[in-house]
């Protein structure tokens, strides 16, 4: 968050809110969410990229209050399941500007979405050209998709995240000629509106050239499905997986950068071609809330393991972060609830799961009187942590809190043991 500071006897404060105070309100592990930071982010967006529709990707962290902040900052959306399809619904997302993704989605999903009047489908597959066209038929209505394609592209980021090589699940693949071909069956059999391509080519990058090649690709595809069919098609998405500092060595490009690069290389593209530039989207999701939340923990345990590493072990861990254990992400911590002169300690910041993977933080220089009861906190938690969050080891899921102003409010609330045994019904 951008307005953390360091407030009476050194604890953190955000929005003019000392951590102290929202531990002791809200517990911990908590999510806090800097309002004010998430709609500058998304305000950033849409002022470097002015003409383009910016789909914030529900994926990264979706509930209602963020629904709405999306939409009230001007925003589409990307849902990618029936889930956080009912969740943009619910808050009030007009379905018009909802984009629905996903490489397997289900006849109920898509009758839903056809139902609402969702703005746009992303194809994913021949079965689900055929899926949705016999609903559509059925329903007599004509939804606008796109087709995703596989552009080829490696991006340098971590295999489990990179989408856009050959061999992976997503999308119809550029080489093999299965992107043109399920362009040329939506246009022949007329019943949905192809509206344009689409390209996403993996997340955290920090490299635009891979952004920039693949934009050429699908332009290129573009411009043979005009010689093909004679249809210029009207729009262009070319994703999101725009990438974000976690620790102070990661550089990321800024939107007003990224959205000078894609436009010189779609209009220079176009020129080549000779096409008329297409109407863009984008979809950024952790660039928007990745960096305006961070979690507070409360340390439990030190330990010294034979002069090797300090183990700080906090109230959380895997459940509410997966991505150290998943990815090998680098995150950072810092001693939220008071200042300390001690000496700094390389410690290791650990969760209360039972497998010795449950790391938060590999390595970070901790003030070594670092105690019991501390409150820790870890920046750049908003994208992929609470929306990943798990129970593992029957561990609730921690609360989501916004502030603002002065102000804190809970958005989403902390999950009890009455909610998870109110799942067993054996
Ligand atoms: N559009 C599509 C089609 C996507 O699949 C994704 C992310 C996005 C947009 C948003 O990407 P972003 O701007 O947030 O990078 N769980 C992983 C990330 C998975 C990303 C999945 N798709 C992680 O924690 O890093």
């Amino acid at each position: 968050p951008r307005q953390v500071e360091r407030g009476t006897g050194g604890a953190l404060t955000v929005a003019g809110l000392d951590v102290r105070e929202l531990a002791a309100e809200y517990g911990t592990p908590a999510y806090v969410l800097d309002e004010d930071d998430l709609r500058s982010r998304a305000r950033d967006f849409r002022a470097a990229f002015p003409d383009v529709d910016v789909y914030y990707a529900g994926k990264a962290f979706l509930c209602r209050a963020v629904v709405r902040m999306i939409a009230e900052e001007g925003l589409h959306l990307d849902v990618c399941s029936g889930g956080e399809l009912a969740t943009a619904l619910s808050a009030g997302m007009p379905a018009e500007r909802i984009g629905f993704h996903g490489n397997n989605k289900s006849v109920a999903e898509l009758t839903r979405a056809l139902d609402a009047g969702v703005g746009r489908i992303i194809l994913d597959s021949f079965t689900e050209i055929d899926r949705l066209t016999a609903l559509a038929r059925e329903r007599g209505v004509r939804p606008g998709v796109l087709i995703r394609v596989t552009v080829g592209v490696e991006a340098h980021t971590h295999e489990f995240i990179a989408t856009a090589h050959e061999d992976q699940k997503f999308g119809f693949s550029l080489a093999g000629g299965a992107a043109a071909a399920a362009a040329f069956t939506v246009i022949d059999e007329g019943v949905l509106d192809l509206r344009g391509l689409h390209s996403h080519i993996g997340s955290q990058i920090f490299d635009t050239s891979g952004f920039e090649v693949s934009a050429r690709r699908v332009l290129a595809l573009q411009a043979q499905i005009r010689d093909a069919r004679g249809v210029e098609l009207p729009e262009l998405d070319l994703g999101g997986g725009f990438g974000i500092a976690y620790t102070t060595q990661d550089d990321p490009a800024t939107p007003d950068e990224l959205a000078k690069r894609l436009r010189k290389i779609v209009d220079s593209e176009c020129a080549a071609e000779n096409l008329s530039v297409p109407h863009l989207s984008i979809e950024p999701g952790r660039a928007i809330v990745g960096p305006a939340v961070f979690t507070l923990y409360e340390v439990g345990t030190v330990k010294d393991v034979d002069g090797l590493r300090t183990y700080v072990s906090v109230d959380g861990g895997m459940s509410d972060n997966i991505r150290t254990a998943l990815y090998d992400a680098s995150y950072s911590a810092t001693l939220a609830g008071r200042a300390s002169t001690a000496e700094p300690l390389l410690a290791r910041v650990v969760g209360k799961h039972c497998e010795s993977g449950d790391i938060v933080v590999k390595d970070e220089f901790l003030p070594a009187d670092v105690q019991p009861g501390d409150l820790v906190a870890v920046p750049g938690t908003g994208a992929y942590c609470r929306s990943m969050a798990s129970n593992y080891n029957h561990v609730p899921r921690p609360p989501v809190v916004a502030v603002r102003d002065g102000q804190a409010r809970l958005i989403v609330r902390r999950e009890t043991e009455e909610d998870l045994l109110a799942l067993d019904v054996g």
